[in-house]
């Protein structure tokens, strides 16, 4: 029976630690890290996201603003906002919150931010950074599952992981993380062949492609570390896109959803915006 990997747990021991951290660099400074998250619309999974983001922010000592603009604001508007906080000495971390409206091309969005205020790592110098190995910001989920797995104790080292989904935000770059980790990494994705054979090889299973249940129990083999980063709305419930209760027989470790990699995005985002600032002000 797999041990449960509590990201709740392990994000709130993160939390504190970047709230000792900002006291200490405060007391220095006596300017507190300051995090602005833009919020395009009024979907209403963003707008929790974002208020979370905010919480967990103020609660750290992180100064946190969210700016909301309308869900008709021009794209050009939007991407002078940007330059405007780029040039704004008292931030320290801009996030636009994703997805955009669709008249906005979020690249070039993304493009417009500071890399060294990018607390995403969305940023095409920090994904550049994170593909050749040189210093750069992390993006908060898959930084947020490689503290998951370290806390494991596992080591990496030669093997079997697959990541099923290629996503920019989440597949991809946790195939980079992964390989750093001298791991043997497969990515699958909706036109694999043959998923369970490829996710029964695995000794690390990461499952990011939003469908509920779509890894099921028996493809884990047993002893596998399983991180789910589904999260799936099935009759009022959020599931994961591994079959949890059946796969727990078989993995070592594996996360809950909710209360797994949810948490560790925000310890990530906080730790993140603790690094920029750091670029920016030490
Ligand atoms: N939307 C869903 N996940 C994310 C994220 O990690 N960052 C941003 N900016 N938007 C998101």
């Amino acid at each position: 029976m797999a041990e449960l990997l509590d990201g709740k747990a392990l994000s709130k021991s993160i939390r504190a630690e970047v709230k000792k951290e900002v006291a200490s660099l405060v007391e220095k400074t006596n300017k507190p890290p300051h995090l602005v998250v833009v919020l395009v619309g009024e979907d209403p999974a963003s707008q929790s996201y974002v208020r979370a983001k905010n919480r967990a922010c103020e609660r750290a000592g992180i100064k946190s603003t969210i700016i909301n603009k309308d869900e008709s604001t021009p794209e050009a508007e939007l991407i002078d906002l940007i330059r405007t906080l780029n040039a704004d000495h008292d931030v320290h971390g801009i996030l636009v919150q994703l997805p955009l409206p669709k008249h906005m091309d979020a690249n070039k969005v993304i493009d417009t931010i500071e890399q060294n205020k990018d607390v995403d790592g969305f940023h095409p110098l920090n994904i550049a950074a994170l593909q050749i190995g040189t210093p750069g910001v992390l993006p908060a989920t898959p930084k947020g599952i490689m503290t998951m797995l370290e806390s494991t104790g596992q080591s990496l080292e030669g093997k079997k992981a697959i990541v099923v989904g290629r996503s920019n935000i989440v597949g991809k770059p946790v195939l980079q993380l992964l390989l750093r980790k001298n791991a043997t990494v497969t990515i699958a994705h909706s036109r694999t062949q043959n998923l369970a054979d490829e996710v029964k090889a695995a000794d690390i299973v990461v499952a990011a492609v939003g469908r509920a249940h779509m890894i099921k129990g028996d493809m884990i083999k047993p002893g596998a570390i399983v991180i789910d980063v589904g999260v799936n709305r099935v009759d009022d419930k959020l599931v994961g896109d591994v079959d949890f209760e059946a796969a727990k027989a078989n993995a070592s470790y594996i996360t809950p959803v909710p209360g797994g990699v949810g948490p560790m995005t925000i310890a990530s985002l906080l730790q993140n915006t603790v690094e920029c600032y750091k670029i920016l002000e030490t």
